[in-house]
């Protein structure tokens, strides 16, 4: 394979703004689309274009974003001072570093590696490389977008704030969308020479783009879609980001190899993992933290989380998994059945009504209808480790801690408090009692009762 001269990168990832339009006491970043805070969708791509350093800058406070971010480093802006201030916040952090900087926001989560690959090999091919290039995008409406001012030659000159724009400059289609890709040699020199003489009496980062120009230093755009460029400001934002990233989840699922009855209704994590030939019926929702191997079958409303699913299985309809559930090959989990941290060997099978909880169950057993490990005595969570081989009665609880042997057999609504030897059978219910005709003289009793009320 040709070798391809690898750039160096870093990023800074802007996320100091509170976020007061969320009205959560959560910083807005770490609200989740996919089951993942936003601010780790921008940290994935960074290191997906091989990123080697990435600082996150926050505010003051917001150490849960820090501790997110690891083991990225974070930066604190003091003051909301604008852009180009919140971007100076990181330069210690990046202190000495010569390659092209990238500048990400933290509330943008729906940006691809392709697009930022596209940036880099803009400011790169031209010859001396482009300082800066800017990510510009067209959008239905422009609003109060910063509006990419180009020369006749395609030269980025200047961005301007709509509050600072000309009605002429206004009319600008092609806007900021604050995403840059800049030279590392010269970005801490431009921030310096930004001052806050406009409208909003902020520094602005977009500023650096007149000045690099003014000193003849080439300046780019590159176009993405709007899609991949959708800014989260409140809750509404919040859900138009999560059905587009559903929407491109769902897509590469099915482009490699999952079929979806109705995708629409299949929920997934940034993380899920889906094997080839996967089936998924109707109304599945997966969290964090899934794995599906090949040929597994997912029936309509499972609920699905931090859990591994061996291949050949078949889950549903109406099964949950919930963290630490590994089902090996060829298990199936009917409806009604909830696993948690359960391990269920190859070929087992509990198909209706029942929870495996803090459990092991060996491989090609039987688990019967409403069958309960009660795990938790109020205080502490037991164990319950069933063999290979064995056979659970219907309407068993089987009392943590406790074992069943391989092989072992398990009366119908028995309640297992002692373990159970291999190959034993093992019996709690009451003996059985039969009372001949006794059925017919009960009915014969109380129809005669009933004659004598309504004569009377
Ligand atoms: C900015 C751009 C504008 C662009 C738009 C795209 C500037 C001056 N303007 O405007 O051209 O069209 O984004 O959405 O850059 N932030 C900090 N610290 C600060 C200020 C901002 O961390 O002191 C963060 C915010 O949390 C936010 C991002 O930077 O995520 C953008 O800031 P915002 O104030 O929303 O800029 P806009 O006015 O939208
Ligand atoms: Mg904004």
């Amino acid at each position: 394979m040709a070798s391809k001269k690898t750039s160096k990168i870093a990023a800074i990832v802007l996320a100091a703004g509170k976020g007061t339009r969320m009205k959560s006491l959560l910083p807005k970043v770490m609200h989740a689309v996919a089951g993942r805070p936003m601010v780790l969708h921008v940290l994935d791509t960074v290191e997906a274009i091989g990123a080697e350093r990435a600082v996150v800058v926050v505010g003051p406070g917001m150490d849960d974003v820090a501790k997110a971010a690891q083991p990225y480093e974070t930066a604190v802006q003091a003051q909301q001072r604008g852009t180009a201030d919140a971007v100076k916040a990181a330069k210690q952090a990046l202190s000495g570093f010569r390659g092209t900087v990238f500048i990400l926001y933290g509330d943008t989560p729906l940006i691809t590696p392709e697009t930022l690959r596209h940036m880099l090999d803009a400011r790169e091919r031209a010859k001396p490389a482009t300082a800066i290039v800017v990510l510009g995008f067209r959008p239905a409406v422009p609003g109060s977008y910063g509006r990419l001012v180009v020369d006749r030659a395609g030269a980025l000159t200047r961005i301007v704030e709509a509050k600072d724009a000309s009605p002429a400059e206004l009319k600008i289609g092609l806007c900021n969308s604050g995403v840059m890709a800049v030279d590392g040699a010269l970005l801490w020199d431009l921030l310096d020479k930004v001052d806050n003489k406009n409208a909003k009496g902020e520094y602005y980062l977009t500023d650096i783009v007149g000045l690099a120009s003014k000193r003849k230093l080439r300046c780019g755009v590159i176009e993405a879609p709007e899609e991949q460029l959708l800014g989260v400001n409140d809750r509404v934002d919040l859900a138009k980001a999560e059905a587009a990233l559903q929407d491109r989840l769902r897509r590469a699922a099915m482009e490699s190899g999952v079929t979806m009855t109705d995708p629409a209704t299949v929920f997934l994590a940034a993380d899920t993992r889906l094997g080839k030939d996967v089936v998924i019926g109707p109304n599945v929702v997966f969290g964090p933290g899934v794995t599906i191997g090949d040929n597994v079958e997912i029936r309509a409303f499972c609920h699905i989380e931090g859990a591994a699913v061996g291949p050949q299985a078949i889950v549903g309809p109406f099964a949950r998994l919930r963290p630490g559930t590994v089902l090996e090959r060829g298990v199936h989990i009917g409806n009604f059945v909830e696993c948690k941290a359960a391990l269920i060997g190859e070929g087992a099978k509990a198909n209706h009504l029942t929870y495996v909880g803090d459990a092991e169950v060996g491989a090609g057993t039987n688990i019967g209808a409403g069958t309960i490990t009660a795990n938790y005595d109020g205080f502490f969570k037991h164990k319950t480790v069933i063999g290979a081989g064995a056979s659970i009665g219907s309407n068993t609880v089987l009392v943590a801690p406790v074992r069943v042997g391989d092989g072992a057999l398990v009366g119908a609504s028995s309640t297992i408090t002692r373990d159970v030897a291999p190959d034993a059978i093992a019996v709690t219910r009451a003996e059985q009692r039969e009372l001949p005709g006794a059925a017919k003289r009960y009915r014969e009793k109380k129809r005669a009762e009933k004659a004598k009320t309504k004569g009377g």
